[in-house]
């Protein structure tokens, strides 16, 4: 890694922050470009975000990610906020645009463009959605431009209606939020052609915790788990055992990873590489991390 005087800086932001992949991604995907940037990971407690986001701007960083816990309230100290970021209450990437910070949210794009670079195209489909968090919001708001129909249930089902009655109004399509029920999901993946879990269930070190009974999974229906840690979930390694195709967490980490990357470098990102690093790191780190 050369550091010279023009090197642009990039990082994240979160606490906590030091299990995060994002620095290992960013810069394998800075060197196989030969870019002059550097990514490094910041700590920056809940209390000081304000002077944090000061400091960014001063120190004309390039840009930042920005996770758990500051998605939401780092929106007050932005310049200017895009749309979908502002509909998602939420921002992952800030872009300094020669002193103008500007928030981004890539996570939905993420998600979206994990399940088509893995041959699923959810145009047209009906989309179930575990999970009306953070995450789930996101890929809520790009799943809904796409899908033919989209169930969004979760565990305080007022979030996924609440969610759902705003989709419907900015799309018109059949949204519908519901509880997340054993029942109620029986019932919807009978006809769904794409499950996604957005929700932390089956997470490190709950790793044999599912919340789709296996005999509602078939061969025919794509199931995408956003989690990574385990690299493969229970509910994946169930929804392989009924021959159905799975999406792995590690994809929409690095489809969220390059379009941040774009924002900032304008080149197009080199994902494959961004993928290996992240592989690379996990396996030198164990099954877990
Ligand atoms: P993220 O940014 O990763 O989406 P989040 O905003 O805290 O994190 O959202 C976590 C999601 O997982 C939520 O949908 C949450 O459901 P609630 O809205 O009811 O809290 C869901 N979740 C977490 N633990 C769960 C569990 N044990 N069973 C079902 N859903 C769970």
């Amino acid at each position: 890694m050369k550091i010279s005087g023009k090197t642009r800086v990039c990082g994240v932001i979160g606490d906590p922050i030091e299990h995060t992949l994002s620095p290992v991604m960013h810069n394998a995907a800075f060197e196989e470009l030969n870019l002059d940037f550097v990514y490094l990971a910041f700590r920056v407690r809940r209390e000081e975000l304000r002077e944090a986001i000061i400091g960014a701007r001063s120190l004309d960083l390039q840009g930042l990610n920005v996770t758990m816990p500051h998605k939401n309230a780092v929106m007050r100290y932005l310049d200017e906020i895009n749309s979908t970021a502002r509909s998602i209450g939420a921002v992952n990437t800030i872009l300094n645009d020669e002193g103008r910070l500007m928030g981004y949210n890539t996570d939905g794009v993420g998600a979206l463009k994990a399940l088509e670079e893995n041959g699923i195209t959810p145009n047209g489909k009906k989309l179930i959605l575990l999970g009306a968090g953070g995450a789930g919001k996101a890929i809520a708001f790009h799943a809904a431009r796409e899908v033919e129909e989209l169930v969004i249930l979760n565990r305080t089902p007022q979030k996924a209606k609440k969610l759902a009655e705003v989709l419907r109004k900015e799309f018109n399509k059949k949204i519908n939020g519901d509880a997340l029920s054993t029942e109620i999901m029986k019932e919807e993946l009978r006809d769904a052609d794409i499950l996604v879990n957005a929700t932390s269930v089956g997470m490190h070190p709950d790793i044999d915790q599912s919340l789709v009974p296996p005999s509602s999974l078939r061969t025919d229906l794509c199931v995408m788990d956003i989690i990574y840690n385990p690299l493969e979930t229970k509910l994946a390694k169930d929804a392989k055992a009924v021959g159905a195709k799975v999406v792995s967490g590690i994809e929409m980490l690095v489809y969220q990873g390059a379009a941040s990357f774009e924002i900032w470098t304008n080149h197009p990102a080199p994902v494959k590489v961004m993928k290996q690093a992240v592989l690379n790191k996990l396996s030198e780190l164990g099954a877990h991390h």
